[in-house]
């Protein structure tokens, strides 16, 4: 039997990938651009949701201010009575942040046609993600996002979205997973990381005993930073990828090496700015290209 109030849940073609893992510095952020990049290239309308108050994502697409808050909004207009509904007075910009207050949020264009993006804001995210859990509104956040993205605009103006969410579990990210159509989660091949994935199993697995029609997909698990010549780090990778593992049919290959070529990008002064405007002959491209080509591919296949 269907459930009307489940199915109406249901994206009819938008795609939402979120990027998480609860431990941080695994190179979620740095794959949020990457794979951002990627899909522009493969001329996919995108938009990027930056739920992180660290901003780093937003900060390679939308000119951030040295306070972490987002510039004013190229259409802001004092006088549009649009503004002056906000339960404060209007800032001029919309983070993030908005949408989790107040359920709204108008996303910035950007120097890519084809991406829209929803900045972070550094201490008004960070404010609310510290008082979240007191407000009594956690099951609302849950499902704000998702709600959001049924609108019209995102169903239409839309074909992907991706989620980079911060290090530590919340109702934000809890949100940005309710949300999603499909997780990627990157974890080093450190054991302690490891050790972490049952907590990521569990959560792909608690989110789908939720859902009814629309599972998450879980898109794979990329290994990252990757340094072959560790051995410890090629025993975790075996485990991982050992059979009967948990994951093991879910790695993504292949990894993510531990490159300075990826380090060196992330700074806002990189040169080209995108991996992928670099020399052909490059190999973190060289390897970006395969295992996003992979990621791209589960996120447009129309099994769901
Ligand atoms: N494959 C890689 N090789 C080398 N350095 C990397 C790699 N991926 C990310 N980094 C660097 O590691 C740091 C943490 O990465 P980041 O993407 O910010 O992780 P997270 O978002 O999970 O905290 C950054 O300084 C980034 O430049
Ligand atoms: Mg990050």
């Amino acid at each position: 039997m269907v459930n009307p109030a489940q199915e109406e849940f249901d994206y009819p073609s938008l795609k939402v990938l979120t990027i998480n893992n609860h431990k941080g510095g695994v190179g979620k952020t740095s794959l949020s651009k990457i794979i951002t990049e990627y899909f522009l290239n493969k001329g996919k309308r995108v938009l990027g949701v930056d739920i992180d108050p660290q901003c780093n994502f937003s900060a390679r697409f939308v000119e951030m201010r040295d306070d972490g808050s987002p510039p004013i909004h190229p259409e802001f207009n004092a006088d549009d009575p649009d503004w002056d509904e906000l339960p404060y007075p209007p800032p001029g910009y919309w983070s993030i942040s908005e949408l989790f207050k107040i359920g709204y949020v108008e996303p910035y264009s950007t120097q890519y046609q084809n991406l829209k993006f929803i900045p972070s804001h550094k201490t008004e995210l960070q404010e609310f993600l510290d008082q979240v859990e007191k407000i009594n509104r956690e099951e609302d956040i849950v499902n704000l996002m998702r709600t959001i993205f049924l609108d019209e605009y995102y169903q239409d103006e839309i074909d992907v979205v991706v989620i980079d969410t911060p290090p530590q579990a919340s109702s934000l990210t809890a949100s940005a997973v309710r949300a999603a159509t499909h997780l990627l989660i990157p974890t080093e091949m450190q054991e302690d990381s490891v050790s972490g994935m049952a907590d990521m199993a569990q959560l792909w697995e608690t989110e789908n005993r939720s859902r009814i029609g629309d599972r998450l997909n879980l898109v794979g698990v990329l290994p990252t930073k990757y340094d072959k010549s560790s051995a410890a780090q090629r025993n975790t990778y075996d485990d991982l990828n050992a059979e009967g593992s948990y994951f093991s049919d879910k790695l993504i290959t292949p990894p993510m090496r531990y490159l300075q070529t990826y380090a060196n990008s992330s700074s806002t002064y990189a040169n080209p700015q995108s991996l992928f405007e670099m020399h052909d002959k490059t190999p973190a491209k060289i390897e970006a290209e395969q295992f996003c080509d992979v990621i791209y591919k589960r996120v447009f296949s129309d099994e769901r």
